[in-house]
């Protein structure tokens, strides 16, 4: 079932005025029609400290937290406890991950007493072995002889992937792989994954062929030797937080508000993206006490630059019925750099959606955009890149803020704490808490009758390239 809080859903229960621009009911007669902060947006946004915004980036910046690592451990303790601390039930949920680790690695492949000179797969296994040697050819499912085990397979490169070559000799019992190349003069090719605990090497197709034919004419023995290469298995983390609505007052929707707190190797990460999880910290505590007839969760996401895999795997935890409940994802990625956004309206600020269109998120935070700090409509683009990817792919509206063009820190040791500018990280963070409220707040259908409703706003769509 597809029930995501669509415009008109929304408008029926009263929490937007209009759809499509044509306006369900105006402002009540007499009450001039501004989008000036109401007292609710006050009650939320008046507390919302950069400050506090800032010093949460001041130590989330002072190590690296690339995922796996103890720098994002400890990053991830600072949010769990300060979530805690603003009284909230929390959860860290583990993954794992697999890293290559290519540390000095050799290869050596003996047949005849002569070194082939083989390429090391990617996260080949390291060890040695002597065996004789078997043509698979290409390995495919179901076409592995069981003559294997115990042997060296001999496999042509090509139809299938690697890791799948690998797998289905492995599976057979085959204690090392030779592969050699369907085309070309180059031997530099080849990957192997976790569990694939046997070496495989890589050989040119002149080599292969020749190989090929000396087995039609008898046995060979080959001797394979690999050192300094495998996978590793760490551990990253998400962070949850959550807040249940009053107990008599409870829609069962979720509203969910996002960063992530990994940053890459050796990059402090100061606005990518610990200045997206000062955002998350920061509103959780100003929300802590507020009445809500929604459930308000906060998500930090690990392993988000090694391919979105926190969001991915926690969106992988929802069951149908919960994902269902969720009605909207906020994605906080680098909304504090002085030096990004060029001369861009909204400071630079822009909403991307991975289709390109609106949703409930862009409709509502644009419209408090012009009502908070910034005190302008926000446009909109179209962007994946972070982790509102994979709540679109569960059908859920969801959208990026992130301020565009991308400073040029991103990705480099000199993401620092002295490149954030606290006005954006106030603007942005006004803009989010102001939307989520709108929508937790239990008084929400009262709204569109309502002195101080937010109108909603006419706002662009840019095509914007992020750059870098
Ligand atoms: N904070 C960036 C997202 C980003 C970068 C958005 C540039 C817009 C422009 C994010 O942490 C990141 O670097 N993402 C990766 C992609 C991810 C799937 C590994 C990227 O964009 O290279
Ligand atoms: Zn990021």
């Amino acid at each position: 079932m597809k029930r995501k809080k669509t415009m008109a859903a929304l408008l029926t229960a009263g929490l937007i005025l209009s759809v499509n621009g044509a306006y369900a009911k105006g402002p009540e007669a007499g009450v001039p029609n501004t989008n000036a902060a109401s007292a609710f947006d006050n009650k939320i946004i008046k507390k919302i400290s950069a400050d506090n915004m800032y010093n949460h980036i001041a130590y989330l910046s002072e190590v690296p937290r690339q995922a796996g690592t103890p720098g994002e451990l400890r990053g991830v303790q600072y949010i769990e406890s300060h979530f805690k601390q603003y009284g909230y039930e929390t959860e860290v949920q583990p993954f794992p991950i697999y890293t290559v680790v290519r540390n000095n690695v050799s290869g050596l492949l003996e047949i005849g007493g002569e070194n082939l000179k083989p390429y090391v797969f990617s996260g080949s296994y390291s060890g040695e072995v002597t065996a004789e040697l078997v043509d698979v050819g290409k390995a495919l499912a179901g076409t592995v002889p069981d003559s294997v085990k115990g042997k060296i397979a001999l496999i042509e490169r090509g139809d299938i992937t690697f890791v799948q070559k690998v797998q289905n000799v492995f599976d057979k019992g085959a204690v090392g792989v030779v592969m050699y190349n369907n085309t070309g003069t180059s031997n530099a090719f080849g990957q192997a994954t976790y569990g694939q605990n046997i070496p495989a090497v890589a050989i040119t197709r002149a080599q292969g062929l020749a190989l090929v034919e000396k087995l039609k004419n008898g046995t060979l023995t080959a001797h394979i030797k690999v050192t300094g290469s495998g996978v590793e298995e760490k551990t990253s983390y998400n962070v949850i937080a959550k807040m249940k609505p009053n107990k008599n007052k409870d829609t069962g929707q979720v509203v969910m508000i996002g960063a992530h707190h990994d940053s890459v190797q050796n990059g402090p990460g100061a606005n990518d993206d610990a200045s997206g999880v000062s955002a998350v910290l920061e509103l959780a505590r100003v929300m802590a006490d507020a009445p809500t007839d929604t459930e308000l969760r906060f998500v930090t996401f690990g392993s988000e630059e090694l391919g979105l895999l926190g969001s991915y795997h926690y969106a992988g935890t929802l069951s149908a019925d919960e994902a269902d409940r969720i009605v909207a994802h906020f994605q906080m990625d680098m909304i504090g750099s002085k030096d990004a956004g060029g001369d861009n309206k909204a400071n630079g600020l822009i909403m991307y959606t991975i289709d390109g269109k609106k949703n409930l998120v862009t409709d509502l935070a644009s419209a408090a955009g012009d009502r908070t700090a910034l005190g302008e409509v926000v446009p909109y683009g179209q962007l994946g890149r972070s982790d509102h990817q994979p709540f679109h792919e569960l059908g859920i509206p969801a959208a990026l803020f992130i301020h565009s063009p991308l400073e040029p820190w991103y990705h480099t040791p000199a993401d620092t704490l002295d490149k954030i500018d606290k006005n954006k990280l106030q603007e942005t963070a006004e803009i989010v808490g102001a939307s989520v409220y709108q929508i937790a707040r239990p008084d929400t259908p009262a709204l569109q009758h309502s002195r101080v409703a937010p109108q909603p706003v006419d706002y662009d769509f840019e095509n914007r390239p992020p750059g870098a």
